[in-house]
This record gives structure tokens, C-alpha cells and sequence, in this order.
């Protein structure tokens, strides 16, 4: 038996998951990876060859071109796509208007969790997304499952994209949140749905270090053990 702990952070869109995740995966020296940021990489390249996601064909030929790696530094999430680096193109909106859709496809989810299971094999690890407490690690030790007032997640990820973006709303960002949230729920493949077992973690009034205080209460027993 390994003696690994995977702690599995899953929520609704920009409900500060990957700002814990980093912060529980420095604080404890695990790894950390942004599930959220694969299936952006997949849909970053299903925009830029224009994929045509109806047809299995070319759905699955795309797969087999594709080639993500994970880099950490300082627990920021590098991603490459084929050897390049994508992390800043797969946050603008055109991905975040497209990912959901990608992310529905079976063909994708298979690949993506596949992947991600390798990545919880060898190492302790912090993993966020949408089913990484239901279908990628059903066993781990400590499931959190986030969500936040749906107005605050707006403002917070608007304030987070207004320096480069200059010309973004808070309406769209707020309407991209609400369209995903509901495409990510009633999806037919993996929807989000919290694990039965799943602690829930609000944080509308929560700072990341009182989130973090929360998070490190739950998983500090499975470290003694
Ligand atoms: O950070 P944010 O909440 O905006 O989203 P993300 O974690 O980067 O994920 C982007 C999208 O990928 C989500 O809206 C889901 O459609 C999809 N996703 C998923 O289906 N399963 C996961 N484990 C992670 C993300
Ligand atoms: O990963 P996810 O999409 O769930 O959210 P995130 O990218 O970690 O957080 C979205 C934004 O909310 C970031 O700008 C965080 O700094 C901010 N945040 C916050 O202000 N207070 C919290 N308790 C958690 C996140």
C-alpha cells in the first residue's frame, strides 16, 4: 500500500479551488495540478484546428496529437501544449467560452483521466477540477468540495483578468461563469456533483489563508497517520 494522500478539490467555476490547491500544495510540499487547465489546453487546440467535435474521427486524431506537460514553478501552473506554452492564452475568453463543451466530449474525459491518474500514482498530490473526488480518485483521503456567492466569484475572477484585458465586463464574466456552471452540471459524461463524501467549503467570506487554515484542519490527521 503507498503511502500517498491525495486530497481532491472540486467546485464551480472560480470558486478559489486552484488558489487553494496551490497554497495546501506548498504548504505540504505535495504536487499540484490544475485538472481545469488540461481540458483548457485540449480546447485551445480544438479552437486552433478547428475541431469538428460532432465527428469521433477527427475528435479522436486530434487526441492522439496532443501533448500536454505540466512544469512547476513556484506551484504556478506551466502548461505545454505540444512544447509550447500556453498557460496565459488557455485563461482568455475564448477558451473559457469553449472549454465546457470540449470538457462534455467522452473521448476527452477518457484521455484527461487517464492522464490524471498517472499523475497521482507516485507522489502525494493536490488535484482540483470537476470530478476528481468522484471518478479520478473515488479513494482519496480528503475531499473538499468548493463553492462560493456567484456575484463574489464574478468580481473576483474579473478583477483577476481586467490587467490584461482591458476591455472585459463583468456581465460577460459573470455570464461565462453561470453558462459553464450549467454546462459542467448537466453534462451526460462525469457532471459536477459533490462526492457523497466531500467536505463542502464556502468561502464567499472567506480570505485564501482563513480557506487554507480550513482545508490544512481537515488533512493534518491523514499526515500523523
Ligand atoms: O478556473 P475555472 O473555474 O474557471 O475553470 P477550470 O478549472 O480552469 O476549468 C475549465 C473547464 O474545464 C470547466 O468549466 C469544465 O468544463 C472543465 N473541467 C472539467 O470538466 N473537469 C475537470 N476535472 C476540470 C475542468
Ligand atoms: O480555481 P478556481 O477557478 O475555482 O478559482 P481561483 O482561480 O482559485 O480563484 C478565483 C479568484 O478568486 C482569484 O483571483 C483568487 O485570488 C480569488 N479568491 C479570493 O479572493 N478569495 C478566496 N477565498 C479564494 C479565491
Amino acid at each position: 500500500m503507498s503511502n500517498n494522500i491525495v486530497v481532491a478539490i472540486d467546485g464551480y467555476s472560480s470558486c478559489g479551488k486552484s488558489t487553494l490547491a496551490k497554497a495546501l500544495a506548498k504548504e505540504l510540499h505535495f504536487i499540484y495540478v490544475d485538472s481545469g487547465a488540461m481540458y483548457r489546453a485540449v480546447a485551445l487546440y480544438f479552437l486552433r484546428n478547428n475541431i469538428d467535435m460532432q465527428n469521433h474521427k477527427q475528435v479522436a486524431q486530434a487526441l492522439k496529437n496532443i501533448h500536454l506537460n505540466f512544469h512547476s514553478r513556484d506551484y504556478q501552473t506551466h502548461i505545454t501544449l505540444n512544447d509550447e506554452e500556453v498557460s496565459d492564452e488557455i485563461r482568455l475568453m475564448p477558451v473559457s467560452e469553449k472549454v465546457s463543451t470540449v470538457a462534455a466530449i467522452r473521448e476527452v474525459r477518457v484521455e484527461m483521466v487517464k492522464q490524471q491518474q498517472r499523475l497521482g500514482k507516485s507522489k502525494s498530490i493536490v488535484m482540483d477540477g470537476r470530478d476528481i473526488g468522484t471518478v479520478v480518485f473515488p479513494d482519496a483521503q480528503v475531499k473538499l468540495f468548493m463553492t462560493a456567492d456567484p456575484k463574489i466569484r464574478a468580481e473576483r475572477r474579473y478583477k483577476e483578468l481586467l490587467p490584461k484585458n482591458p476591455d472585459i465586463t463583468l456581465e460577460e464574466v459573470f455570464d461565462n461563469l453561470a453558462h459553464r456552471d450549467y454546462q459542467d452540471t448537466t453534462r451526460e459524461e462525469s457532471p459536477l456533483v459533490r462526492a457523497e463524501d466531500a467536505i463542502i467549503l464556502d468561502n464567499t467570506d472567506l480570505t485564501p489563508k482563513e480557506q487554507l487554515l480550513f482545508a490544512l484542519s481537515k488533512i493534518e490527521p491523514f499526515m500523523k497517520s
